[in-house]
């Protein structure tokens, strides 16, 4: 478990969409405002080298990676669409005020 790192304000998050952000180790994360409530994922799909924040389309809580159209849930990181079998890690989010938080739980 890591520390819990500051990853930007609710405001830079807008519902139906997705985000990069970056962990204080560097790592580039996807964040995902699905119906108001945040989820945070690796960003590199796990079937390439596809940027899920860069070019991922958001829909509902499924986000279609921009290369082989696969899908993933992004409130667990499940893959539901082919070619993606492999699960998206995930992050546990937290709120403080309009603060957004994310913690490698792992
Ligand atoms: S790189 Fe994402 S589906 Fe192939």
């Amino acid at each position: 478990m890591t520390e819990k790192c500051l990853i930007g304000s609710l405001h830079d998050f807008p519902q139906g969409e997705v985000r990069a952000s970056m962990l204080a180790d560097g790592t580039v994360v996807a964040v995902f405002n699905v119906e108001g409530n945040v989820y945070v994922t690796a960003d590199r799909c796990t079937h390439g080298e596809a940027s899920l924040s860069d070019e991922g389309k958001l829909c509902g809580r499924l986000v279609e990676c921009p290369w082989h159209y696969g899908t993933f849930d992004v409130t667990t990181g499940a893959p539901v669409g082919l070619p993606c079998s492999v699960a998206l890690k995930t992050y546990a989010v937290t709120l403080e005020g309009n603060d957004v938080y994310a913690q490698d739980v792992a």
